[in-house]
């Protein structure tokens, strides 16, 4: 029926009308008449950045009164990790490895975005970031595909809901097609070069999955993959994506990346861009301006058979099926009646405050530092410039949040503790700004936070004296929140400016040290060694209530790394899943200067219990090609309250077609269990879980050979047994 529907409307419709659906426009200021002209002229078929609700309705008045056909327009926007209520930035939620709250958290987005008059998010980044020099990291799921997968499921159910269309709920549309995370030297924009294996088995495994579950757009990147531009890549978006994996939803390019296709010495001119980006599969063109629209010179590419009409038709097409989904031509305007209610939702509170809580890393924790004992103590000093910075502890790529609704880490602990505990704080040194202030500074929501100048040397002397006069140091270290993200790539893992000065000063007094650490990338603390070290990433509106709850025990931290941890910078990049070398023994010494292994590996984190494993059992010594196998562990929470744990299973195959990695996560359980409680993880391993695109037959296998599994809390897990894959 929307076929039918949609094809009678193609068929009114001229060449110019249908080039106007496949433009998107940035909108940044209010009541532009430009655009409102091209909109009327049925020249626009989608804007981005307005929020506005008054200014959306206004828009899609023009669009639904003025133009010629009266077509709705989309709304798009990058609702990253929260409208106004900011969840954990999304490479937080990933450490989460829980599928529940990551989908309860883009749920809350959506519903926000839903109610201001959105339709569709350019979420979630799904590329696998191997580099922690690369900003765009935080946005991700870290490094693995199997976990990127899962991650990439939750969050487009969580924004889309059952279905395109549902009551608010917004398109998802995961980025950034495809190997956007690979760039050379973890710099922003550069090239990456990506082998088949590595494309098919690492790289394009989670956009897979978030097709599978019903994402109903996909933003091409900027980047040059393999020597083509990604946006301008047939194979990539035509034979992949729109071919191999059925996707029937709309495609469109990253801002101005189909105009840029030229600026990438592809294209020949502005006209050549449109007709190479369209013919590769490119159906809506995100540009800056109107007149760097490449896909307004389509009308005259048709006229001289540069482009055909049915690959018009079919970009054309997707975009209006997709309004229709989403019942833009019966219902166009948004219900303003309820855009408070739903953004005041104190639920929508909750669910941000427990994601955090459900983030957050213990990485160390050696004399039990954590938690604390409130009966024992008697005062606090809180050090650190990311301490009170209600900006930073929102992260990246939020725009409108409410900064007074934002609890800090000072803040967090200061109402947990009321008069009970003395609070004393200071920054203790002042957060350097970025070396090369970034574009993205200059955007209203996204300007780097006001900074509390300080002499840094006096400053550190008196954080020294209160942390002296204090029973415990909590200090809250790392990165500025524009100092990762797009175009915030880093050439070095230090903490900036004399943050280090102000820790090893801190630890030097000898006194209880606990770290919070702000950050999304592995952070290199050099031999600095706090008693405790939680990652706490960007938690968002409700971080320092998570955090203040976590440091005194009443939320338990159950976060598992999504990266693997380098030591210092030269041993990037380090996955885990790397293959065996000829002397796998010598895996300690890569590096006559470094160890070789990470500092803590994907998948780790700490409890305030420990758990044991134990009982590994495979339901089958062999199994035959295509056949499914059950490994059972049990798991034991061995201390005195209940926790959570993620049981982690991970694969090796010894011989096959072409060589795999020493292990590869393939299932993954977080549990939640009273002390002394034994509960049984059990992960079911599919012939799909065992199959691989192998470089020598050049196709997906599943080779008959024999699988070593690993079970525990983490990627160095050593409880093993095997199992055969024969011949049915
Ligand atoms: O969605 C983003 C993308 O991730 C980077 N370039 C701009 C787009 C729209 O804001």
């Amino acid at each position: 029926l929307i076929c039918e529907w949609v094809d009678a409307l193609l068929a009114q419709m001229t060449p110019e009308e249908k080039a106007g659906q496949l433009c998107q426009l940035f909108s940044f200021t209010p009541n532009d008449t430009s655009i409102t002209d091209e909109i009327a002229a049925g020249r626009v078929g989608a804007i981005l950045v307005v929020r506005d609700p008054e200014e959306l309705d206004r828009l899609q008045r023009v669009a639904v009164e003025q133009s010629r056909l009266g077509i709705p327009l989309l709304f798009g926007f990058d609702v990253i990790h929260g409208l106004r209520t900011i969840l954990p930035v999304p490479i937080a939620m990933a450490a989460s490895w829980d599928m529940e709250i990551i989908e309860a958290g883009q749920a809350v987005a959506a519903a926000e975005a839903r109610a201001i008059g959105l339709h569709w998010t350019f979420a979630p980044m799904v590329d696998i970031a191997r580099d922690p020099r690369w900003g765009r990291m935080i946005e991700g799921a870290g490094e693995d595909p199997y976990l990127g997968s899962a991650v990439a499921s939750a969050q487009v159910r969580g924004f889309q809901g059952s279905e395109i269309g549902a009551a608010g709920r917004v398109i998802s549309g995961p980025k950034h097609f495809a190997g956007y995370g690979a760039g050379l030297g973890g710099r922003d924009y550069d090239e990456a070069e990506i082998s088949d294996s590595e494309l098919r088995n690492i790289y394009l495994p989670p956009f897979k999955a978030a097709i599978d579950a019903g994402a109903g757009n996909i933003m091409c990147a900027y980047m040059t993959l393999n020597g083509v531009p990604a946006t301008g890549n047939n194979w990539l978006i035509t034979d992949v994506l729109k071919g191999e994996w059925g996707f029937s939803g709309f495609t469109v390019s990253d801002a101005n990346s189909a105009y840029d296709l030229a600026t990438h010495n592809f294209a020949k001119d502005t006209a050549d861009a449109a007709v190479r980006a369209l013919n590769a599969g490119l159906d809506m063109e995100m540009s800056l301006s109107f007149k760097n629209a490449c896909y307004a010179t389509l009308p005259q590419s048709l006229s001289v058979g540069a482009v055909s009409e049915e690959k018009l038709n079919d970009a054309v097409r997707r975009v209006l099926a997709m309004k229709v989904r989403m019942g833009l031509f019966e219902n166009p305007y948004a219900d303003h009646s309820q855009v408070n209610t739903v953004l005041d939702n104190p639920v929508h509170r909750d669910v941000a405050r427990e994601a955090a809580e459900k983030s957050f890393v213990l990485l160390r924790n050696d004399i039990g530092t954590l938690p604390l004992d409130r009966s024992k103590i008697g005062s606090l000093a809180v050090i650190g410039p990311l301490a009170d910075s209600a900006r930073d502890t929102l992260g990246p790529w939020v725009f409108d949040h409410d900064l007074a609704e934002t609890v800090t880490v000072l803040q967090g602990i200061k109402s947990k503790v009321g008069e009970e505990i003395e609070v004393a704080y200071s920054p203790g040194v002042t957060m350097i700004p970025r070396l090369n202030p970034s574009f993205f500074d200059a955007l209203p929501g996204l300007e780097p936070a006001a900074r509390v100048e300080v002499d840094d040397d006096a400053e550190i002397r008196r954080a020294i004296m209160l942390v002296n006069e204090a029973d415990c140091a909590i200090l809250v270290l790392g990165e500025a929140q524009n100092m990762i993200g797009e175009a915030a790539s880093r050439s070095s893992l230090d903490l900036p400016g004399r943050q280090q000065d102000l820790l090893e000063a801190v630890i030097a007094t000898g006194k209880p040290v606990i770290l919070l650490l702000m950050s999304a990338r592995p952070l290199d603390l050099k031999s600095a060694a706090p008693d405790a070290i939680l990652k706490i990433w960007y938690p968002g509106t409700q971080g320092g209530t998570a955090v203040a709850n976590t440091l005194f025990g009443d939320a338990i931290p159950g976060g598992k790394l999504p990266f693997n941890w380098v030591r210092s910078i030269g041993q990037v990049p380090l996955p885990y899943a790397r293959m065996k070398t000829h002397q796998p023994k010598e895996r300690e010494n890569r590096y006559w200067d470094e160890q070789g292994t990470p500092l803590y590996p994907f998948g780790f984190g700490l409890s305030y219990v420990t758990f044991t494993y134990d009982n590994l059992r495979v339901s089958s010594p062999s199994i035959a090609l295509g056949d499914t196998l059950t490994i059972l562990v049990d798991v034991t929470n061995t201390g005195a309250c209940t926790a959570a744990e993620v049981a982690q299973l991970y694969i090796h195959q010894r011989y096959g077609s072409a060589a795999r990695p020493i292990r590869e996560l393939k299932g993954f359980k977080r549990l939640t269990l009273s002390p002394g409680e034994t509960q049984t993880a059990e992960f079911v391993l599919t012939a799909q879980d065992l199959i691989y695109w192998s470089a020598t037959v050049r196709d997906w296998v599943q080779d008959e050979t024999i699988i070593d599994v690993m079970v525990g809390g983490d990627s160095a897990a050593t409880l093993s047994a095997s199992f055969e894959v024969r011949a049915p």
